[in-house]
């Protein structure tokens, strides 16, 4: 049942990105794949025991965050963990990565 529904959201998300932005979100899909290992498949984990479950930020707060880490304007104290993770990204990578996060929630 949580399945068949998440299956039915991931569908109508992807439609939609179809009809919209359809290289920023799977861009932002496949740029997770590196994120999913602490962050979990739906970014539902605490990564590591520190920090915010990704899946209940905003996508703006998400994009503050991160560009926060490559700035040193944000985080706790494995910010420089999250920091090596997004260096060689671009903001496009980025906004992409939030935007795909935000369409995880359930
Ligand atoms: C090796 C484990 C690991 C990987 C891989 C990783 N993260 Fe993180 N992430 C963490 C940890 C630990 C924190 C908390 C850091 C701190 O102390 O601020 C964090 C924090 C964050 C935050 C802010 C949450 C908060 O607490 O404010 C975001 C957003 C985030 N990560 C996104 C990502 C994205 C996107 C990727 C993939 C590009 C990624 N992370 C890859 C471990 C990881």
């Amino acid at each position: 049942m949580k399945t068949t529904l998440t299956t039915t959201l991931k569908s109508l998300v992807l439609a939609g990105a179809i009809l919209s932005s359809s290289t920023l979100l799977a861009n932002g899909a496949a740029l997770y794949k590196n994120c999913a290992g602490c962050h979990g498949a739906n970014g539902e984990k605490v990564a590591l025991g520190k920090g915010k479950v990704i899946a209940d930020m905003s996508e703006d707060e998400l994009n503050k965050s991160m560009n926060g880490y490559l700035d040193g304007t944000y985080g706790g104290p494995m910010k420089g963990l999250m920091k090596g993770q997004l260096v060689k990204l671009s903001k496009d990578d980025i906004s992409a990565l939030s935007t795909h996060i935000v369409s995880l929630k359930k």
